[in-house]
């Protein structure tokens, strides 16, 4: 069993990972600077020990004894990034390099970094893979490969980081968030009758719920180092990859008096990407999805019913991580 740091474990996938790791018996950790502190909608799963606070203030003392970092901590989607490309690379890159560095030099063996599929951007071919080119589109993009590039210099024996290229999340959390494609169009849908599709529909996304990334970062964590030694690899699902319009198809199903409006507002997204998830398999044969798209919605659906989901909940801050992070703007800066 190991110690285990997880970084943004106060978000919304690191709600889930918490609980994912304590329930297969390792002790872990959180360290977060609680940007979302009181947002969760339903309670979250207390770690071992919990660290309050900006994840480049972490010194090698506080990684004394760990075994491996899960590093969650970022802002963490694309709009958010362009709200101030600046704080996106000091928090998602310089801090994720400088974490990296700490812990190499206090012996952590394995450091587990959340990427994203977004790094492939403007896919220029279907079935991307890891050693496609990648076509950053934003800020928040840029900064995972720039961390993914430079955390790799620190490889070597002794210090096994690993990239999760993560596929878009949904699903339900106890942090949710409806800022995330798939749970935006089940929210538009509960809140006004209208599955509001903001492009013509036709970008490809691949999709993953947000439990089945943690279960992902459990099985790096239980890996053998030498199956994830220095590797980008994407977490996802071949058949998981959906067209938007797919998705908006899948809520009417669920919600058949909702109608699929096409907004036009973002254009024609440029965000087009289908990936493969065949190293995934290769590398750890034994990790599977627990989750395909329609199963997440239901239960997703399910959970917004019994909440009681409203408009009030769509055009509020507590599940839109830009609106909050707008008032937050000055906490972070004031640590970066
Ligand atoms: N949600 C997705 O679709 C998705 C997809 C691919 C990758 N990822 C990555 O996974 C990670 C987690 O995403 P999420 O959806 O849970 O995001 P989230 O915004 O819900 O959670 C991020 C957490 O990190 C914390 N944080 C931010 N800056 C910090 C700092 N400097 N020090 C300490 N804590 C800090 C925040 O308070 C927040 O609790 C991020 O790195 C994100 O880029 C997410």
């Amino acid at each position: 069993m190991s110690n285990v740091l997880v970084t943004g474990h106060l978000g919304y996938i690191g709600a889930h990972l918490v609980e994912v790791l304590q329930a297969a018996g390792h002790t872990v950790t959180g360290c977060d600077l609680g940007l979302f502190s009181g947002c969760n909608w339903k309670p979250l799963t207390a770690p071992d020990k919990e660290i309050l606070g900006d994840v480049a203030n972490l010194t090698e003392q506080d990684l004394d004894g760990i075994d491996a970092i899960c590093h969650l901590a970022a802002i963490s989607n694309d709009p958010m990034g362009d709200l101030d490309p600046g704080i996106t690379l000091q928090v998602n890159r310089d801090a994720s390099v400088e974490l990296a560095r700490r812990a190499k030099a206090a012996g952590v063996e394995r450091f587990l970094f959340s990427g994203s599929c977004s790094v492939y951007g403007a896919g220029d071919k279907l079935d991307l893979t890891e050693t496609d080119p990648l076509r950053p589109l934003t800020a928040y993009a840029q900064s995972k490969i720039e961390s993914e590039e430079l955390i790799g210099r620190l490889a070597g024996d002794g210090f096994s980081p690993a990239y999760l290229r993560n596929a878009t999340a949904y699903g339900d959390s106890p942090m949710l968030r409806i800022d995330l494609v798939v749970n935006n169009l089940l929210a538009s849908a509960l809140s006004y009758g209208e599955i509001r599709i903001k492009s013509d529909g036709s970008p490809w996304r691949p999709l993953i719920h947000c439990r089945d990334i943690a279960r992902a970062f459990l099985a790096f964590v239980e890996a053998p180092v030498e199956s994830i030694h220095n590797q980008a690899i994407n977490i996802g699902g071949n058949s998981e990859n959906y067209q938007v319009r797919n998705v908006g198809d899948l809520v009417q199903e669920l919600i058949p008096k909702a109608s699929i409006v096409y907004t036009g507002e973002v254009g024609e997204d440029p965000r087009n990407y289908r990936v493969s998830f065949d190293k995934l398999s290769q590398a750890l044969p034994d990790f599977e999805l627990e989750y395909d798209l329609r199963r997440g919605m239901e239960e997703l659906h399910k959970s917004m019913v019994d909440h009681g989901f409203s408009a009030a909940d769509f055009e509020g801050d507590q599940f839109v991580r830009l609106r909050t992070l707008r008032k937050q703007l000055d906490k972070l800066t004031r640590v970066a």
